[in-house]
């Protein structure tokens, strides 16, 4: 069993009134959130998140804040930046933000991704908002001079995300849909297996498809390749302290419950059960 890299020091958690300064559509789902922010917001690690104070527009009033990893956080410019899906109350109230407002949130908050010292070469499997949350991912691969595979999967071309930022950062990106059939779990079996018998598939890294998920312990299974997945779960605090978010999780041999804004959103890949 190689030895684990030593985990970057988490960065303190606060809470601030962020200034945005972009807030534009990527496509007729997404937008790209850019704010000013700080240390130690602008610290924050690959899979960690924010718990973001969505503002209340008209009939739209959350209550709770709405939990958000992190899309890009670049501690020089002092930004962070979130890649979102309008879908109900609290992201509809984020979308309506403009240059000049102010957002409330807090982080960064999570235990995120970490890279094995041994790894040279690794794989990362998204779909839908899950692309988001692995783009700070391939960002620290890279850093680290560790090879990046991404499999981008989504409804249509139009869907994909991230392409751009994937490729930026050196990885080698291969974009499978739903329109083409190539985003079916036996066409990217396929693809997984032939990046396992070339060797550029030291670990498996996953985010937003059960079925993406079952996939990947399968074969991490069959050929013993480790893995994270990151999860997403409603969550009221965030913080660890109301258990709202607690998860069934295989650990040992046995079944266990973990929170998943406290001890995740990012877990081992084989402890985490499909949902
Ligand atoms: C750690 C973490 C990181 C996340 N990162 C991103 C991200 O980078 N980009 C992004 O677009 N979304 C992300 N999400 C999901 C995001 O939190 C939800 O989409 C958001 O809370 C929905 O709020 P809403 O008020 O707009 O919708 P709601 O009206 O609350 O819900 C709309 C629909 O989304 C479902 N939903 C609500 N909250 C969640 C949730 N937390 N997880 C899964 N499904 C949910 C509801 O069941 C409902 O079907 C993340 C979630 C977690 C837990
Ligand atoms: S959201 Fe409260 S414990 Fe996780």
């Amino acid at each position: 069993m190689p030895a684990l890299a030593a985990a970057a020091e988490p960065a303190a958690a606060a809470d601030l009134l962020a200034p945005v300064i972009a807030n534009d559509w990527v496509n007729d789902e997404y937008k790209h959130l850019v704010l000013e922010a700080g240390a130690p917001a602008c610290l924050a690690g690959a899979g960690q998140f924010f718990h973001l104070l969505c503002p209340a527009t008209g009939a739209d009033q959350p209550f709770f804040r709405r939990p958000m990893s992190t899309y890009r956080a670049d501690p020089e410019a002092g930004r962070v930046e979130f890649l979102y899906k309008v879908t109900g109350r609290g992201t509809r109230g984020l979308a309506t933000l403009r240059p000049g407002d102010r957002l409330r949130m807090l982080g960064p908050l999570g235990v995120g991704f970490s890279l094995d010292a041994a790894w040279r070469n690794i794989v990362v499997l998204g779909r839908g908002v899950g692309l988001a949350t692995l783009a700070p991912l391939a960002a620290m691969a890279a850093r680290q001079g560790v090879g990046v595979t991404a499999i981008l999967s989504a409804r249509s071309l139009a869907h994909v995300m991230s392409v751009s930022a994937f490729n930026e950062m050196g990885a080698r990106t291969i974009v499978v849909t739903d329109t083409d059939g190539s985003s079916a779990p036996c066409r990217v079996e396929t693809l997984l297996r032939g990046l396992i018998a070339a060797g550029r598939a030291d670990a498996f890294f996953t985010c937003g498809s059960n079925r993406l998920l079952e996939l990947m312990q399968r074969l991490g299974a069959e050929h013993g390749i480790p893995g994270q997945v990151a999860l997403e779960q409603q969550m009221a605090c965030g913080l660890g302290m109301c258990f709202c978010c607690v998860r069934p999780f295989r650990e040992g041999g046995r079944e266990v419950h973990k929170r998943v804004c406290w001890d995740g959103p990012v877990f081992p890949i084989e402890e985490a059960m499909g949902w």
